[in-house]
């Protein structure tokens, strides 16, 4: 047996993964075992690792196929599998859940630390499924009817820097639109969870005013401090999220400083809701 550990650091989300080595092969049982652990506890942590792009690639690839290319972020050179999560170009301030704004949002993303700030600049990862599970029966079967417009042009934290604004004109240009429903059911664990995020607009059938209040109801269930986890990054970090039932957010408290992380996503299925109806692409405005 090895000596994996695998540590709730939380009641209801996240894990810390200590005795495993990323940039060493790893066997198909620990992988088996990773993978369950991430269904369980959708994000883990591993400390103390010192891995290069192609090794995040290979542990990335272990949980299904990577994302080609994201359609509008920055990457690393030759390796368009590798975005460039970095400070200067946007800091991603608020809930959402990656690429959501499409029909296939990514199945996890990997991040892996490589030049810190000297404070601040944590990552936080909410549960979807949590917040479900504490929504009041009344709201929860009115949340198990709605469906959601994702879109890369909803409200945005701006970084008020000239890159900055030029970063977020090029996330905006082309226009993304994806209906999903609020409550998705996740295809391996079956569990329901919210489904919303930052790039969720509007409700469908409603109109962006009428959404905006429910929406924020159900995002509050989400957001409670029991259903987050909250991750101080040090050298070395690498983590990893179930993209279809968590939501995260980039802590912007780091100033002026250098914050690097590099980011390898892995390709998601197309999201289903409660009565089996499949997400599906926007093509007018409803
Ligand atoms: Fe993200």
């Amino acid at each position: 047996m090895s000596d994996v550990d695998i540590r709730q650091i939380g009641g209801r989300i996240g894990a810390e993964v200590t005795g495993v080595d990323l940039s060493r092969e790893l066997p198909d049982q620990l992988v088996t075992q990773l993978r369950q652990a991430l269904l369980d506890h959708k994000v883990l942590f591993f400390r103390n690792q010192d891995i290069t792009d192609e090794e995040q690639l290979t542990f990335a690839g272990h949980f299904g196929p990577l994302t080609d290319v994201h359609p509008m972020m920055r990457t690393v050179e030759d390796k368009p599998q590798v975005i460039t999560v970095d400070g200067e170009d946007q800091r991603a301030n608020h809930w959402h859940t990656d690429i959501s704004f499409t029909t296939r949002p990514s199945l996890g993303t990997t991040l892996r630390a490589v030049i810190l700030p000297p404070y601040g600049g944590d990552t936080m990862v909410a549960n979807g499924a949590a917040g479900y599970r504490d929504l009041p029966a009344e709201l929860r079967e009115i949340a198990d009817r709605l469906w959601a417009v994702h879109t890369n042009r909803a409200e945005q934290p701006r970084l008020g820097t000239e890159r900055g604004d030029e970063v977020r004109r090029k996330f905006m240009a082309e226009k993304f639109e994806a209906a999903h429903p609020v409550v998705r059911v996740h295809p391996e664990s079956g569990e329901p969870a919210l489904f919303l995020g930052g790039f969720a607009q509007r409700l469908v059938g409603m109109t962006l005013r009428e959404s905006r209040p429910i929406i924020d109801v159900l995002q509050s269930y989400v957001r409670r401090p029991e259903n987050v986890a909250r991750w101080t990054w040090r050298p070395g970090d690498v983590l990893i999220f179930d993209n279809r039932n968590t939501q995260h957010y980039a802590v912007n408290d780091y100033d002026g400083h250098k914050r690097l992380l590099n980011r390898v996503s892995i390709t998601g299925d197309v999201p289903v809701g409660l009565d089996g109806r499949r997400s599906y692409v926007v093509e007018e405005d409803e």
